[in-house]
Formats: C-alpha cells, sequence, structure tokens
C-alpha cells in the first residue's frame, strides 16, 4: 500500500514514515521544512528516512492550491496521514496567520486531495487535546463540549475537526482524527518540555515552571502514539446507517503526571538537578490534559505501554547522542 504523509519530517511524521516503511509500505513524504525550529534537526529525520527503500519525498507547503496533488502524481495513493500543522501553543499568540495557513487552509487542502484521489480509503488526521481549551472535566472524553479553545492552535485544530467531519459527510470519505496528548520521545521538539527542560539542565541553565509547576499532563510515548495511528489507519471506520464514516479519539497515556515529577524522573535520567525558577502562568496554556482513552482501547485495542520513568531516558539517550553532549 502506498500512504502520503504529510509533516514527514516532523517529529511524528518522522517515526509514523518510519515504521509504515519498517512493514513493507511505500511512503511518500511531504514537508516545507519551515524554520519554525531547528530545520537541521527536521533534516536529519528527512535524512534518515530517504535512505529506505519505498521512501520518496517532495518539499511543499500543503496549503499551496493544489502542490499536494502533484507530489501524488498519478493518484496511486491508498490511505493518507496528515500531521503537517503549525504546532505549539505558545507561538500562536506571536504569528497566528501561519496557523490559520497550514492548520486550517491546508487541512481543506488536505481534504480536496482525498476527494480527489481515485484510490484512498481512510485519511487520519491529527488534532490536538488543545481543542479541550479550559475545560475542567477529567478525563477529557470525546462526548465533552470543546467550544471554549483557550489558544488560536486549540482554535485551528477544532475548525480542522469541523471541516473533516463535514467532508466525510458530504463525500463518504472515511476518515479519522486523532487528539494526540503531549508527545514525547527520541527525535522530539525543540520547543516542547522534556527537549527544553533537557537542554537547560545538561548547560546548568535555570528553568522556568509555569503555574509555579503546579501542573500536570497526559505524557505520551512516540512510539505509543506510532502504534495507535498505525492501529487506526488499518481499521478505516464503515459507514453505519447512513452516518458519515467518521471517527475521532483521544490518543494519550491515560497517566497524567504532575509537571515536578516529570523533572524529577529527567533530572535522574541526566545525572544533574535541575536549577528551577518557578514564573506565573502562561496565556494559552492550561493546567491539566488526562486522556480518557477507552474508546480507541475498546475499537482498536490501543494501549499506552511507556510510563515516564522508561520514555524520559530514552529522550535523554537520544539527545546526547544526537548533540554529542
Ligand atoms: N507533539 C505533540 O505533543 C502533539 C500534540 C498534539 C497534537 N499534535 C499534532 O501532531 C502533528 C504532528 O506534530 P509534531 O509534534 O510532529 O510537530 P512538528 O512540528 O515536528 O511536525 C510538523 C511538520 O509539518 C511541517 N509543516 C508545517 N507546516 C507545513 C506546511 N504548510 N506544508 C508542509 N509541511 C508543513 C513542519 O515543517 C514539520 O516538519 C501536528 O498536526 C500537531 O498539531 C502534536
Amino acid at each position: 500500500m502506498t500512504v502520503l504523509v504529510t509533516g514527514a519530517a516532523g517529529f511524528i511524521g518522522y517515526h509514523v514514515s518510519a515504521a509504515l516503511l519498517a512493514r513493507g509500505e511505500r511512503v511518500i513524504g511531504v514537508d516545507d521544512l519551515n524554520p519554525y525550529y531547528d530545520v537541521a534537526l527536521k533534516q536529519a529525520r528527512l535524512d534518515r528516512l530517504t535512505g529506505e527503500a519505498g521512501f520518496a519525498f517532495d518539499r511543499l507547503d500543503i496549503a499551496e492550491r493544489g502542490a499536494l496533488a502533484s507530489a501524488c502524481g498519478d493518484g496511486g495513493v491508498d490511505r493518507v496521514v496528515h500531521l503537517a500543522a503549525q504546532a505549539g501553543v505558545r507561538y500562536s499568540l506571536e504569528d497566528p496567520f501561519a496557523y490559520e495557513r497550514t492548520n486550517v487552509l491546508g487541512q481543506l487542502e488536505v481534504l480536496e486531495l482525498c476527494r480527489h484521489l481515485p484510490r484512498c480509503t481512510h485519511l487520519v488526521y491529527a488534532s490536538s487535546s488543545s481543542v479541550y481549551g479550559g475545560n475542567t472535566k477529567l478525563p477529557f472524553a470525546e462526548a465533552d463540549p470543546v467550544d471554549t479553545p483557550v489558544s488560536l492552535y486549540g482554535a485551528t485544530k477544532k475548525s480542522g475537526e469541523l471541516m473533516a467531519y463535514a467532508y466525510s459527510r458530504l463525500y463518504g470519505l472515511a476518515m479519522t482524527g486523532l487528539r494526540f496528548f503531549t508527545v514525547y520521545g527520541p527525535w522530539g521538539r525543540p520547543d516542547m518540555a522534556a527537549y527544553i527542560f533537557t537542554k537547560a539542565i545538561l548547560a546548568g541553565a535555570p528553568i522556568q515552571l509555569f503555574n509555579r509547576g503546579d501542573m500536570k499532563r497526559d505524557f505520551t510515548y512516540v512510539d505509543d502514539i506510532v502504534a495507535g495511528v498505525l492501529a487506526t489507519l488499518d481499521h478505516p471506520p464503515a459507514p453505519a446507517g447512513g452516518a458519515a464514516p467518521y471517527r475521532l479519539y483521544n490518543i494519550g497515556n491515560n497517566r497524567p503526571e504532575p509537571l515536578l515529577r516529570f523533572i524529577e524522573v529527567l533530572e535522574a535520567a541526566i545525572g544533574k538537578k535541575a536549577e528551577v525558577e518557578l514564573a506565573p502562568m502562561q496565556p494559552g496554556d492550561v493546567k491539566e490534559t488526562f486522556a480518557d482513552i477507552s474508546a480507541i482501547q475498546r475499537d482498536l485495542g490501543f494501549q499506552p505501554s511507556t510510563p515516564i520513568d522508561e520514555g524520559l531516558p530514552r529522550f535523554v539517550a537520544w539527545f546526547r547522542d544526537y548533540h554529542g553532549v
């Protein structure tokens, strides 16, 4: 089978592409390699994929009209995993238009592509726990109202879900949206906690704990996410009773960790104490995330198996190796 993976040079896109190639699929990867964070890291991920049989890559902006259709050539794409996004909560306060372009216009381009691809039988696309905004009912469940985002990032991800549902209903396209919860692991993003804290601790620089450290996150190891994405991709939803062939799942670790414990585990993995500065809550941030994963467990047998005690040491080992520290 041939799978189009958008955001293939990104953190999750790299891991998903590698896993698809490892099981013998052909992958067409696309990414614009934009400089939101270190392009050398995106290129290094891509270099590892480029050496693999069955991998082809096109550098393009998914929001550019018709660019994706050109990359798909004769239309021989069987399934699509759409992970390209302007990610990151805080940066959406600085450059809101980048979020609108990739996460809304780009999402529409992906939907239009799938509508016209003759062989495509399933689109799996990334949403985010950020759609839950400031919800206080825990754990977050798919049926909860998500009409009060606290960041533009969350608002664009919710917009993406709405457009996807409309396309599924209008054109009978099989689609699954996945709301990822704080993903970490080797080759992770430099704008996220594991990377920022590891870099600072190794350098002896202070780390800032927002909301004075009073936060919890449902940190999810990237291998668990990849297992969930592949299980989802392999099981397109069927239309039932005239309903749209559409599903939406949380995909998290189902185990929120206090930020202070996250730092303790990181300190143990690095072998050095962090220098902590307590800071106020940041605009756009939320105090706690916790995924109810009963739907994806029930339907697809998804079971995350990596606690931070195992995942963070693996991240630190990668970080030291990649940066030579
Ligand atoms: N990592 C997480 O914790 C997390 C949590 C919730 C949701 N998500 C979602 O998962 C997906 C993957 O996230 P990630 O952590 O791998 O982020 P990432 O930034 O590492 O990967 C996204 C990739 O998309 C590419 N991209 C961005 N705009 C593009 C455009 N217009 N055209 C082509 N390529 C473009 C980027 O260059 C990048 O390589 C995103 O949709 C993100 O919103 C991630």
